[in-house]
């Protein structure tokens, strides 16, 4: 797949769908309230831009609703990274068709965009496919949404298709966040990749790395946390190959936008940063993990193969032993350090035996949980050419690795009962009077609590394990900061 292709026009865990829902209204420039309804895909990175999409549209008018019936607007956040996750689109195109055909015969419109990676991928081709799609345009040019609608409500009935890799930095052309991300926020820092694995879209959805500014994240980070976040994670499809212009106009790697952030930012809780790279995790980076207290002891650094002829021929450029040093020197910074990964099985040409050093080198590092994939050729990428391996081979390498991932999530887990450890809480939970947060290891911890302890960060002691979430009780005397205590103390009284 040639990037070039996309330029001349031009989101582990992946294939998760969330919804983006804004019951509140949004002040404009229009009076008339737009309906709007963001269906994202993918990974963490289209769940922000799905937010910036709903920033750029309110002033607009646009509210974000989370129901399709009867949306002015709906956008398809999309993901390409295998088959599956770009297949899942048209099955929902085909959902949202007789909504949209109720819609007309009412005499109202409803617009129907697909954006993200598929929409980069496929251009004009999902309208081909789909004729009830008006829009398509790609992440690096949602910015541009006000005028892609003039365009596509015009009475000519033109289909709209914009995936350039416009000139221009989109980031500049963002308005400030509309609302309020809640406890937990993204923000992010870096796009686009220039590694070319051989199995991967992402440099060719995404388009080249960029960086952006050491101000301008610290301006969102402080909007963030006084909109209520307090915990940020930064994201990047390579996000430690971070090199941005830092305050002193020098280039910073992330190391140091992390310490920038944890000392310039008053409120911020919690640091993390998300998806990184083995090579790039140079010894600043590795420093700030002993160094930086907010920083949490938790880091997604996928491996994909243990083998290093797969290695190799996935073009990651680093083996496995040069992986393992990295892990020890992360555990020497910091020996608490929780590790996550992301494998890919059956890539073409793998053997049982290359299968078996993957298998070796999950056991040898020990995991706190991990994602795992069959492999999924995917057009233009170099490796959907080479000969593939079957998919009952493929499917039994997956559950053989799965079982391992498991045992040693639900090892980890039970490592932690009867721990106390600071949680925070973001979300209510299924059941009446539930709240669920996050440990510093990325654990869903579950309690009984008032909806008031949301957005603050409390010490709970672990009292029951399961295999992908704990449960805990609160402990009200010690907290990670005196005024959360308080707060604490308040709620549950
Ligand atoms: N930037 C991240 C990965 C982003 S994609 C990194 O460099 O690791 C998220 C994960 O999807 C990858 O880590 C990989 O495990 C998986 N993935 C990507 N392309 C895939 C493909 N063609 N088939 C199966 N899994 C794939
Ligand atoms: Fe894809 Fe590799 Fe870039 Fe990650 S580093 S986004 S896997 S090409
Ligand atoms: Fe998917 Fe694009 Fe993210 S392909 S994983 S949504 S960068």
């Amino acid at each position: 797949m040639d990037r070039g292709k996309f330029s001349t026009s031009y989101g582990c865990a992946v294939d998760k769908v969330v919804t983006l829902s804004h019951p509140a209204g949004v002040g404009g420039k229009s009076t008339a309230v737009k309906r709007l309804y963001i269906k994202t895909y993918g990974c963490q990175m289209n769940v922000y831009d799905s937010a910036r999409m709903a920033d750029v549209l309110a002033p607009h008018g646009y509210v974000p609703v989370d129901s399709p019936d009867g949306a002015d607007m709906v956008i398809l956040n999309t993901c390409h990274i295998r088959e599956k996750a770009a297949e899942k689109v048209y099955s929902e195109i085909g959902r949202l068709r007789p909504l949209k055909e109720d819609k007309a015969a009412r005499g109202e419109r409803m617009i129907l965009a697909v954006g993200g990676c598929v929409g980069q991928a496929e251009g004009e081709e999902i309208i081909v496919r789909a004729d009830c799609v008006d829009m398509v345009f790609g992440p690096q040019t949602y910015h541009r949404l006000p005028e892609l609608i003039v365009r596509a409500t015009r009475a000519t009935g033109e289909k709209v298709v914009d995936t350039e890799f416009p000139t221009e930095d989109k980031f500049d052309h963002l308005p400030e966040e509309a609302r309020p991300q809640g406890a937990s926020a993204f923000l992010s820092v870096q796009e686009g990749c220039d590694k070319f694995c051989t199995f991967c879209v992402v440099p060719y959805t995404r388009g080249a790395e960029q960086s952006r500014p050491v101000a301008a994240v610290t301006e969102e980070a402080t909007r963030l946390v006084a909109a209520g976040s307090s915990e940020i994670t930064l994201l990047g499809q390579n996000v430690n190959a971070y090199h941005g212009v830092g305050t002193d106009t020098a280039e910073w790697g992330l190391g140091r936008l992390l310490h920038h952030l944890a000392e310039n930012v008053p409120g911020l809780k919690r640091l993390r940063y998300t998806t990184s790279h083995p090579r790039d995790m140079d010894d600043a980076l590795i420093a700030a993990h002993r160094d930086i207290p907010q920083l949490m002891p938790y880091l997604h650094l996928p491996v994909q193969s243990g083998s290093d002829r797969i290695l190799t021929a996935m073009n990651r450029r680093h083996d496995a032993d040069t992986y393992r040093r990295t892990i020890d020197r992360l555990r020497e910074a910091l020996p608490e350090i929780a590790l996550s990964s992301d494998f890919i099985v059956g890539f073409p040409g793998e053997t049982d035996r290359e299968f078996a050093e993957t298998i070796r080198l999950v056991t040898d590092i020990g995991y706190a949980q991990a994602y795992s994939f069959k492999y999924s050729p995917r057009p233009g990428t170099p490796a959907a050419v080479e000969s593939q391996v079957g998919e009952t081979v493929k499917d039994e390498r997956l559950a053989t690795l799965q079982q391992l991932l498991r045992a040693q999530q639900t090892a980890f887990n039970r490592s932690k009962e009867g721990a106390v450890m600071p949680v925070l809480f973001d979300r209510p939970g299924r059941y009446e009077g539930q709240i669920v947060g996050r440990s510093p290891y990325m654990q869903s911890v579950h309690v009984t609590a008032p909806e008031r302890i949301i957005g603050s960060v409390v010490d709970c002691r672990i009292i029951g394990v399961h295999n992908n979430s704990l449960r805990g009780e609160i402990l009200t005397a010690t907290t990670e900061s005196g005024e959360n205590a308080a707060t604490v103390e308040r709620a549950c009284a």
